[in-house]
């Protein structure tokens, strides 16, 4: 285990959660992988080099099966509290699983989300943005998030699996409740309230099938075996929390970094060609992801100079890759125009993430349209005030106060 570290950082409090980069630019200086405990106390391997993610990420041996997990899971909680059932009711999904469950699950949707069946939504995302900013005109001040940012995505996957609208709220909960990484009692309610809910869903759209993605999978379970009950509930609740709690990320972090960077939104405003390229940007420079879901080796990584003995748990900073300045000059600047490809806010390897087509799509046309529509778009908070949820995998804001007068 040469040059391993051994020191241990204390990794989340709310400066962190704030600003991460400079924390992680400081890792960087001196390695690419750092031993870190948790705030729920459990002990992983960080790792902060572009180099380094992008191997873990890709690597065979390195597993995010989620049955075998627990075993290692409870070698590395430091606080005995935490320790017990890790693996819950809507765990039995792809983002949990390694070959060939994974190709078998992924396989399932994968054709629902090519870039070319994506851009067929073009239409109704141009129409749902549309009415949100309808509602939004006239107003002097919004709080962005939940006007804009965060009603777009949950509409569009709504949609795209014929999900009831009406409970959305409490499904926006329940969600930021899980994915706040806490791994407390909270956060065990919140699973299984959700997975009652996703549970009667099935059994209502069971008894009425529709022409939906979630129809499909409701057949594919009981016709063709394909995938079982909790594989069902799973997948479901995957593509519904990714599909909404990342995408209002890269609208508001997007839209904030243009905001602090005007001589940016300038030259964004003089020509929009440039927007696809800026969405790679705001991706790579405030990604919506902080860190990749955890994964364990199986066999001891090397990084570099580092080994990873088996059985550790890793987390990907993903945040801290995009600003590795041995991958990307001068990483702590926007620039809309700046080379952007192999940024990794959409991870990388066999996990890489399905909804980027339609992410992508839908921050393109919301950031487009919210410009045009309100040519006086400013921030109407003082940026040190703003404050950051406090989640280990999701890097957003709790609000974003917008004048548009
Ligand atoms: C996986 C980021 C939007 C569905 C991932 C991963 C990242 C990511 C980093 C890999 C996690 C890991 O390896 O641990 C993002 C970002 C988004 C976004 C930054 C918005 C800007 C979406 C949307 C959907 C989606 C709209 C649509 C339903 C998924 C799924 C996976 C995934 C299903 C798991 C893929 C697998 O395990 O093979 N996403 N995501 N994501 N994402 Fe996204």
């Amino acid at each position: 285990m040469r040059g391993t570290p051994t020191t241990e950082v204390r990794w989340l409090d709310e400066s962190f959660t704030n600003d991460p980069y400079a924390l992680y630019a400081e890792l960087r200086k001196s390695g690419p992988a750092h031993q870190v405990v948790l705030p729920s106390g459990l002990k992983v391997w960080l790792i902060t080099g572009y180099e380094e993610a992008r191997a873990a990420l890709a690597d065979p041996s390195v597993s995010k099966d989620g049955r075998a997990f627990q075993a290692v899971f409870d070698k590395h909680v430091t606080n005995p509290a935490e320790r017990g059932e890790f693996a819950d009711v809507l765990s039995a999904h792809m983002l949990n699983s390694d070959p060939p469950d994974h190709t078998r699950l992924r396989k399932l949707v994968t054709k629902a989300f090519t870039a070319r069946r994506i851009e067929q939504l073009r239409p109704r995302i141009e129409e749902i943005t549309a009415e949100l900013l309808d509602q939004m005109a006239g107003k002097d001040e919004v709080e962005l998030l939940d006007a804009f940012a965060f009603p777009l995505p949950i509409t569009v996957i709504c949609e795209l699996l014929a999900v009831p609208m009406d409970d959305r709220d409490a499904f926006r909960d329940w969600s930021n409740t899980i994915i706040s990484g806490r791994g407390d009692d909270a956060m065990r309610d919140a699973s299984m309230a959700m997975a009652g809910y996703l549970t009667q869903l099935i059994a209502h759209k069971r008894a009425n099938p529709g022409d939906d993605m979630f129809s499909a999978l409701i057949q594919a379970s009981d016709e063709d075996d394909r995938l079982n009950e909790a594989e069902l509930i799973s997948m479901a609740f995957l593509l519904l929390v990714a599909g909404h709690e990342t995408t209002v990320n890269l609208i508001g972090n997007g839209v904030l970094a243009l905001l602090r960077h005007p001589d940016q939104l300038a030259a964004l405003r003089a020509d929009f060609g440039l927007l696809p390229n800026a969405i790679e940007e705001f991706l790579r420079y405030e990604g919506p992801v902080n860190t990749a879901t955890l994964r364990f080796t199986t066999q001891p990584l090397r990084l570099g100079e580092v080994v990873i003995p088996a059985e550790e748990i890793v987390l990907v900073a993903l945040a801290s890759a995009n600003r590795d300045p041995g991958r990307f000059a001068d990483p702590d600047k926007l620039d809309i125009t700046r080379p952007t490809s192999g940024h990794v806010a959409f991870g990388h390897g066999i996990h890489y993430c399905l909804g980027a087509p339609l992410a992508r799509l839908e921050g393109e046309i919301a950031i487009r349209r919210l410009l045009e529509r309100f040519p006086n778009l400013r921030l109407a908070a003082d940026p040190v005030e703003l404050s950051w949820r406090g989640s280990t995998i999701v890097h957003g804001l709790r609000t974003l106060p917008v004048g548009l007068a």
